[in-house]
């Protein structure tokens, strides 16, 4: 008996098991729902997920990816206060902005900070959960641990020297679109931000040499410091040296500088070597005829709350300034005229 005969007489009995009920189209094809129902909703819901799942699974988080991608962000506020070697208080308003159609749900990240470019991140913020909607202003106010205060030197540096800094802010928020999932997006955006660009503009609008001193300082005067950013530091006491075609001549203080975004006029005091001003006037070879000199200011230190502030003694050591003073005028008001002589 071959194989093939076998399958031939299950074929003809299956043929007439049916052949006798000779019904009608429909009722047939109820019968057939009747009984495969089953196969019919398991087709349908595959059909459903098959082309759904995709939708949800892998269109929807890449649309949310590009949406993330194509938004912006703009830190409108910035406010560095209550600094420590190692942490202080952020108070910052970032403005989002979107030209998506979808409003998603932002989840609250921690969002690494780090200097664009720069080796590793000076700290991680807790970004708080936003509706992302063009225009949204999103608040962080939190302490800051530095990660890594070397490299917040380095960001502070290039707050003061560049007209504009790049800070990278990296995290990989939750993402809620309507009824939709929750998805994970990258988020990895470059933030520009205007610098301190080498205190352009700073000026000693006025100065006065003070004989006696007065409480271990004998020079007082303004000191005015043009800040582009939109930064508020709070940066300590500051020493700041004084020289004079390189050579010490003192050092000037500014205390509790708290550097606002515009125009700042700030209480300078000083300590400055008189006797080595009045050697360099009655020298043969005094170059400043006139009694103006130009003074170098570099960073000495930042002191806040007897702490050290390396990160930013490390930003005012690397900026050159140069003043001229009009050193006879302010001596002549102090009641010893040199210009004569
Ligand atoms: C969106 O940004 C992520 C992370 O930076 C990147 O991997 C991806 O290629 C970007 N997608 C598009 C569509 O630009
Ligand atoms: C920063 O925010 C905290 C918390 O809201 C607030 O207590 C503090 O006064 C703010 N500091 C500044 C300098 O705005
Ligand atoms: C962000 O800043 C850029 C450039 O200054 C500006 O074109 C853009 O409109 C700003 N976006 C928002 C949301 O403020
Ligand atoms: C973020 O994007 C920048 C360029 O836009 C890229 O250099 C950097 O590697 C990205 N960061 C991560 C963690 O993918
Ligand atoms: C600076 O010193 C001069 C002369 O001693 C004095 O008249 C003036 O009030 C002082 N200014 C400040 C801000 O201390
Ligand atoms: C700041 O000072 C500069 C020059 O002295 C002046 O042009 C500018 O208007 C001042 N800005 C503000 C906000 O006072
Ligand atoms: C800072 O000033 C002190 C004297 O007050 C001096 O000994 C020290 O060398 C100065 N440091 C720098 C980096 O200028
Ligand atoms: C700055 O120095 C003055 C005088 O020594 C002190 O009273 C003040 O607390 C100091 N400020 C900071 C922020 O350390
Ligand atoms: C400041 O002067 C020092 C020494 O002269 C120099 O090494 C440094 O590059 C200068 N910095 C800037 C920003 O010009």
């Amino acid at each position: 008996m071959s194989v093939t005969k076998a399958h031939v007489e299950e074929a003809e009995t299956g043929a007439g098991v049916v052949a006798p009920a000779k019904q009608s189209f429909g009722a047939r094809v109820g019968a057939h729902f009747k009984r495969f129902w089953w196969a019919h909703l398991i087709f349908f819901v595959i059909c459903v997920l098959v082309i759904s799942l995709p939708v949800v699974y892998v269109a929807y988080p890449k649309i949310a990816q590009d949406a993330v991608n194509d938004s912006t962000l703009n830190i409108t506020q910035m406010v560095i206060s209550d600094p420590t070697p190692d942490s202080f208080q952020l108070n910052q308003t970032q403005v989002l902005g979107s030209k998506s159609p979808y409003h998603p749900q932002i989840y609250e990240f921690e969002a690494v900070v780090s200097l664009l470019g720069a080796a590793a991140p000076f700290t991680t913020v807790r970004v708080p959960g936003v509706k992302s909607v063009d225009g949204v202003e999103i608040h962080v106010e939190q302490k800051v641990d530095l990660s890594d205060a070397a490299a917040f030197g380095d960001y502070a540096t290039a707050v003061m020297l560049n007209e504009e800094v790049s800070l990278n802010i990296y995290g990989t928020p939750g993402l809620k679109q309507g009824a939709l999932p929750k998805t994970t997006v990258t988020y990895n955006k470059t933030v520009v931000m205007k610098g301190l660009n080498k205190l352009e503009g700073f000026a000693v609008p006025d100065f006065h040499i003070m004989i006696p001193a007065v409480n271990g300082y004998n020079m007082n005067g303004t000191v005015y410091i043009p800040n582009p950013s939109v930064m508020t530091i709070s940066m300590g006491n500051l020493t700041l040296n004084l020289a004079v075609n390189g050579k010490a001549m003192g050092q000037t203080y500014l205390n509790d500088l708290v550097l606002k975004p515009g125009n700042n006029t700030i209480p300078m005091l000083a300590n400055v070597n008189q006797a080595a001003i009045l050697t360099m006037f009655s020298s043969s070879d005094n170059p400043y005829k006139d009694g103006i000199v130009p003074f170098q200011i570099t960073g000495n230190s930042s002191v806040y709350h007897g702490k050290n502030l390396d990160y930013f003694t490390k930003a005012l050591a690397a900026n050159n300034l140069t003043v001229n003073l009009n050193v006879y005028q302010a001596l002549k008001e102090a009641g010893l005229d040199l210009s004569s002589t």
